[in-house]
């Protein structure tokens, strides 16, 4: 009776073991993910951007401004999502301060949210004016959140 109490409580350990390895492998390929998808986002954001640099230029359709805008309003509201906790090391050029200054981070990614929507909002009203000094505050965004929290390519 004993020993099989003992045997018991052998194999609980292993189960536990083993679902804690298991955890840890998940945990460990869904931190790449995170670091992938947080690219590749930002690939959307960047392809965007220049869409939208097109528009200003005169070199596109000023007809497109309102829907690159509203992708951008869009991706600024999911960019604060991108940066889990442990997506910090890997393939990724997100700085440690991301992590360590919680709250002037928070402050980039609202920047963007703000610059991102009045781009929307200016660009429903189709001035082109308006949209070159609205497109310049949201470029500034970008810098306001690279500059501090992202490593320079290698
Ligand atoms: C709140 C922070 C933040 C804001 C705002 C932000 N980015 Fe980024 N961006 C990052 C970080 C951090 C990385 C590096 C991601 C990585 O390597 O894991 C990045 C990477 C990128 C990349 C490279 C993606 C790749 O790996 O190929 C592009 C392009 C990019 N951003 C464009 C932009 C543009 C354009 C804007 C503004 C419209 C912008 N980003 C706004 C933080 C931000």
């Amino acid at each position: 009776m004993k020993m099989f109490t003992v045997f018991k409580a052998l194999a609980v350990v292993g189960i536990l073991s083993a679902t804690l390895g298991n955890a840890q492998v998940a945990q460990a390929a869904s931190d790449e993910d995170a670091i992938k998808f947080r690219k590749t986002v930002m690939k959307g954001v960047g392809g965007t951007m220049g869409g939208l640099k097109m528009v200003v230029q005169g070199k596109a359709d000023m007809a497109n401004a309102a829907a690159l805008a509203n992708t951008m309003a869009a991706y600024a509201s999911i960019t604060g999502g991108l940066f889990p906790k442990d997506s910090d090391f890997g393939d990724t050029r997100a700085k440690e301060d991301i992590w360590a200054k919680p709250a002037e981070f928070k402050a980039a990614v609202m920047a963007f949210e703000k610059a991102a929507e009045n781009l929307a909002k200016v660009a429903a009203g189709g001035n082109a004016d308006a949209l070159k000094g609205a497109f310049g505050g949201l470029g500034k965004s970008c810098g306001g959140c690279h500059k501090p929290f992202r490593k320079p390519k290698t």
